[in-house]
């Protein structure tokens, strides 16, 4: 099939080609769940999550009915109160995860400090924390924010020399599954068995991984996840993340960070704090309804979805672009996208951001990572093999013209 893609000699995979790809893809039908601008190529789904076609209407509904009509009997009329353990419950097959292991609430950062909190609780008499040296900014701040309040070490290491950091003074290992810039993914059945080895806690930050890729909690021994809303999930910029505890955790899990959400009783307004059962103890102050709402919609669009297929697309979209993308001029495909990846992979240019700037005026949005990634996010829902086409041929377009060195290409704004 590679060989049939790609015409003799070309540096683009031949359009009739990425057309049947598209006419046989069994996923293709997903894309329909999304309200995309025409002439679009959307590749940033990794960073911001485009809006479900159903989201609008109801989220015109939460604000009209429920809250212009319910107003306060809509928190228990029209499930608001719950919407945090409804949502879990419903991200929780897209992880591999039961049920009540997961909430939705708070951001990554939030949960991160929550759930590294709760592990630390749980090994005493350890007193670091490891976490690998390049992983995603926040999740070292806040690492170093805990390990100052509690006291403990907090040791980053290369993803190689993970392995032989883990001895019996880590309390926990934290891990971001599929790393936000190379794509790796990491062994999580074997890096918690290898953690559990030493008698140290999981604690897996699922942000490129929910909704992009295969995940399994339960199944691989994980002791602790969170991951975003906004991404993949497709909750709406800003979206609530969610929190996973495994079932062995339930009754002992006490996070640092305790409110009246996640209380066993919350309208008795009782003096002292009192865990709820199973994930919803992890829920700290009232839920953002509006926003669960958006991230609804959001879930409505896994409805169906195999996360093994959604997965295997991606990967054969991120290995079509990656290929194309090593073959023209002027830009570098490093790391190669090899072995088990998330959905999306990034190039390399010494003027990344010009680049994309250039890209995005010619209607293919990506990001970019300084000092020189491009970042290009391929979920199965959203990404049509002809994107891969339409994206390439205006990367080569922008490169071969040198039009991103025009002026109006420069950096500009803080958000990418
Ligand atoms: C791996 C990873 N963790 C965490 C975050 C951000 O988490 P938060 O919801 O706190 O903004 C991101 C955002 O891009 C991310 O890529």
């Amino acid at each position: 099939m590679e060989r049939r893609l790609w015409r003799k000699g070309a540096m683009l995979p031949d359009p009739h080609h990425l057309a049947a790809l598209d006419a046989a893809d069994p996923l293709g039908f997903a894309r329909a769940r999304f309200l995309l601008p025409d002439g679009l190529v959307y590749l940033d789904g990794n960073s911001l999550g485009p809006l479900p076609a159903t989201a609008p209407a109801l989220l015109a509904q939460a604000v009209a009915d429920e809250w212009g009509q319910g107003l306060i009997r809509s928190w228990n009329d029209a499930g608001w109160i719950d919407l945090p353990v409804t949502l879990g419950a419903a991200i929780a097959p897209i992880i591999g995860a039961e049920p009540d292991a997961v909430v939705a609430c708070d951001s990554v950062s939030i949960n991160l400090f929550k759930l590294a909190s709760a592990a630390l609780a749980l090994r005493p008499d350890r007193r670091t924390i490891l976490m690998e040296a390049e992983d995603f900014p926040t999740d070292a701040y806040v690492m170093q924010g805990l390990a100052r309040l509690a006291g403990v070490t907090l040791r980053r290491v290369p993803r190689a020399d993970l392995p032989d950091a883990l001895n019996d003074d880590v309390a926990l290992l934290l891990l971001t599954h599929a790393h936000y810039l190379s794509g790796q993914v990491h062994d999580m059945a074997g890096m918690s068995a290898a953690a559990q080895a030493v008698g140290a806690l999981t604690l897996w930050d699922l942000s490129h991984s929910a909704g992009a890729i295969a995940v399994q909690l339960d199944a691989d021994g994980a002791d602790f996840a969170t991951g975003c809303g906004y991404k993949y999930l497709n909750g709406g910029p800003g979206a609530p993340a969610f929190a996973y505890v495994a079932r062995r955790h339930w009754a002992t899990c006490e996070p640092a960070l305790t409110g009246w959400m996640g209380h066993a009783a919350p309208f008795d307004f009782a003096a002292d704090h009192e865990p709820a059962p199973a994930a919803r103890r992890l829920l700290t102050g009232t839920p953002p309804i509006l926003a669960m709402r958006a991230l609804e919609a959001g879930i409505d669009t896994f409805a169906g979805i195999d996360m093994a297929a959604a997965e295997a697309k991606s990967r054969a979209l991120v290995q079509l672009f990656a290929a194309g993308a090593a073959a023209i001029a002027g830009v570098t495909v490093d790391p190669l996208p090899t072995g088990r990846h998330g959905a999306h992979c990034i190039i390399r240019h010494p003027q990344a951001r010009r680049v994309m700037n250039a890209l995005i005026a010619r209607g293919v949005i990506g990001d970019c990572r300084p000092p020189d990634a491009m970042r290009f996010g391929f979920p199965a829902l959203t990404t049509r093999f002809a994107d891969i086409g339409l994206a390439l041929a205006a990367l080569q377009a922008v490169l071969a013209s040198g039009e991103w060195q025009d002026d109006r290409f420069a950096p500009k704004g803080v958000v990418s």
